[in-house]
């Protein structure tokens, strides 16, 4: 039978992003317009202002998405866009261009849970710590995904069937990463995505993660929490703004680099500690078969963090894949590839769908 190709738009956040891909995995197409330059001057995203630029960027984002797959809308066989969660306006924005879309043409449409898509991406395509190609972790498989607005901890067990097991209780992990590395005033290329988060891995690099090792604390891990998971950054984050501000840490380059790699190092610890109860739960005590440890999202471009996980995934006999970089950062390629997943487990929606801004996976 011929694969299928579906177009995907995802507008969830500050990004206008919109991509062709087919059930035989193929990415035919993926066009980005981000609007980092206009939220970075004022200190975060607007959301009016993020959906006003959807609605600008849309028409022309999914036309070019189009044109370098070489398609017309006739020759797609499903609309998928992100439903939720996400900033109301601009969850709407991407909606209605692509129910109107697909009305139009006389195509289905799917809406995706947008943390659906960032796990399922792993189905699309892979890799290990290495960067090379593995096969599709097949149902169930454990994910974590780690970026500057989620840090979440799923069991995936089918197709719009996860177990939420663990979330941030505060700050996600990139968002105190990204505090972390202003704080120590780390420099990037402007408007580069992840740039905060880089500079802290490269500043590592060349630091003692223990110098600091008493003054940062390790999330969660007080009696209480020992069985229970969960993830928590804004305590760690809060402890290394202090200690950068009195230590005046950021007169001394050697100093920089060893508050980076004991602030990244108490990051992973954390990632680590609550991973091996889940794992435990998951595979010791009920016998779930996982496949794999999936681990998606910005902060997964670390390597550090990359190489430890793989260490852990293989104590319990799993392989450890991370989508790559690319695909870990929201884009259109993840919504149309969850649509395809979707739409083949037959979860078809209807065209008065509407978007759920707060959505439980
Ligand atoms: O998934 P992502 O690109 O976008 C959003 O969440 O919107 O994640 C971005 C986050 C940022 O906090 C960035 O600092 C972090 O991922 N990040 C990293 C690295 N690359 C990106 N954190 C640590 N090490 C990295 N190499
Ligand atoms: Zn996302």
């Amino acid at each position: 039978t011929k694969p299928l190709t579906v177009l995907g738009i995802e507008t969830s956040c500050d990004d206008t992003t919109a991509a062709v891909v087919t059930s035989d995995r193929k990415i035919l197409s993926e066009i980005v317009r981000t609007q980092h330059h206009l939220h970075e001057p004022l200190g975060g995203i607007v959301p009016t202002l993020a959906s006003t630029g959807h609605m600008q960027n849309l028409p022309m984002v999914v036309r070019e998405a189009l044109e370098q797959a070489n398609k017309s809308i006739n020759d797609i066989d499903c609309v998928a866009v992100t439903r939720g969660p996400g900033l109301p306006p601009c969850l709407s924005a991407g909606m209605n261009a692509a129910k109107t879309l697909a009305a139009v043409a006389g195509k289905p449409i799917v809406g995706v849970h947008h943390m659906e898509a960032h796990a399922l991406t792993a189905r699309l395509t892979t890799e290990n710590a290495m960067g090379d190609h593995l096969p599709a972790p097949a149902f169930p498989f454990m994910t974590l995904l780690v970026s500057g607005g989620h840090t979440l901890l799923l069991q995936a067990n089918a197709v719009g069937n996860y177990d939420q097991l663990g979330s941030t209780m505060d700050d996600a992990i990139g968002e105190a990463i990204d505090k972390a590395s202003r704080a120590l005033g780390l420099k990037w290329a402007q408007g580069r995505r992840g740039g905060p988060g880089v500079a802290l891995e490269q500043a590592a690099l060349k630091g003692d993660p223990m110098r600091y090792d008493s003054m940062l604390p390790l999330p969660l891990s007080e009696r209480e929490w020992t069985k229970k998971i969960g993830f928590s950054f804004s305590g760690l984050k809060t402890a290394m703004m202090r200690m950068v501000e009195r230590q005046n840490i950021t007169n001394n380059e050697q100093g920089v680099a060893d508050a980076a790699a004991t602030f990244q190092s108490k990051c992973i610890q954390h990632l680590e500690q609550k991973l091996r109860l889940a794992l435990d739960q998951s595979i010791k005590q009920q016998n779930i078969p996982l496949t794999a440890l999936v681990v998606s999202g910005g902060v997964a471009s670390n390597n550090v963090l990359r190489s430890r996980l793989e260490v852990l995934a293989a104590s319990y006999g799993l392989p450890l894949i991370c989508p790559p970089p690319k695909l870990c950062t929201d884009n259109g390629v993840m919504i149309a590839w969850a649509g395809i997943e979707r739409y083949q487990a037959g979860l078809i929606d209807d065209y008065e769908i509407t978007t759920i801004p707060k959505w439980p996976i």
